[in-house]
């Protein structure tokens, strides 16, 4: 029985992955922070634990094979935490960001990168196999950007960087290639840069869930300046924003090769999260 850990199933990547694994011939488990608020599939072994306590990982770790890894706790834990995995695992697929990739976006400088870059360089200075998957932007960000003011009923959308190209990724293929790399062989020492089919600028995104979910909305550019006020938090992306005006957005076809079928697009996403953008 070929025994998988999912650290992150909660989240938006790992519950996707989740939901991709195969049903039979493999046993999940799942580090969670609190299994009362988890709410995982009933099939899934949920074991209490928190990378900011390392010792936690012992008993999900023993005996098994891969684990899945998404790491947004803070970084003190993080050499003590990989310690554990690399003495117990033979496997990882670790979700990256696109930290190697020529663009503006993400070559800027950038506090973000350090945690990633420190999680590669412990497990590729280890014995595992991994595999590591750079996602560019998520198209489900945009749930955390404009669904609480569409929800408000706002029917204007103020946003900066508009004219700012992106190609958004859909979680779900993001998993369907973390779940590839958990279980099929072939994808050891793979770092692979992830982004949806499509260049869209900020404005063309905020037009397609206006389309989608049926609402005409006005599209206000707010100044970067406003930005820093209005926006807390979102300091580093709107430094990445503000380099990448006036480039492409980074494109690539991995999906594809990897899968043989096109990744969806952000119109599919949309639509199937409508609901989470109507009043
Ligand atoms: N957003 C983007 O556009 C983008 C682009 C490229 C790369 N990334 C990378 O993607 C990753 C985030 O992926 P995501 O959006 O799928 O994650 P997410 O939805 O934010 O979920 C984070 C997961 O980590 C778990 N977690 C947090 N702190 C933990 C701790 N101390 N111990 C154990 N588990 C803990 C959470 O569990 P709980 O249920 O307990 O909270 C949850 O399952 C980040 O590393 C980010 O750098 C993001």
């Amino acid at each position: 029985m070929h025994r998988i850990l999912l650290i992150g199933a909660t989240g938006r990547t790992g519950r996707q992955v989740l939901a991709q694994l195969p049903a039979t011939g493999v046993e999940v488990r799942a580090l969670v922070r609190n299994p009362n608020t988890a709410g995982l599939a009933p099939h899934v072994h949920m074991f209490r634990g928190d990378l900011t306590a390392p010792e936690t990982l012992d008993a999900p770790l023993d005996g098994i094979d891969t684990v899945f890894l998404v790491w947004t706790a803070p970084p003190d834990t993080i050499a003590p935490a990989i310690q554990r995995i690399v003495k117990h695992a033979r496997r990882i697929v670790f979700l990256s960001a696109p930290i190697k990739t020529q663009h503006p976006f993400v070559q800027q400088p950038n506090e973000l990168r350090k945690v990633p870059e420190q999680i590669e360089r412990l497990i590729e200075a280890s014995p595992l196999e991994w595999t590591f998957l750079r996602p560019g932007m998520f198209s489900a960000n945009c749930l955390w950007w404009w669904a609480p003011q569409l929800r408000a009923g706002a029917d204007v959308i103020r946003w900066p960087y508009l004219d700012v190209p992106t190609a958004p990724i859909d979680e779900r293929d993001i998993a369907a290639i973390a779940v590839r790399a958990l279980c099929d062989d072939g994808h050891a020492g793979a770092e692979y840069v992830l982004t949806g089919p499509e260049s869209l600028t900020q404005s063309d995104q905020i037009s397609t869930i206006a389309q989608v979910i049926g609402r005409p909305l006005r599209i206000e550019e707010m100044s970067p300046e406003e930005a820093r006020d209005e926006l807390p938090g979102h300091e580093h992306l709107l430094d990445a924003w503000a380099a990448a005006a006036g480039h492409p957005a980074f494109m690539t076809t991995t999906f594809r090769e990897i899968t043989g079928t096109e990744p969806r697009t952000f119109r599919e996403w949309a639509v199937d999260h409508a609901a989470q953008f109507r009043v």
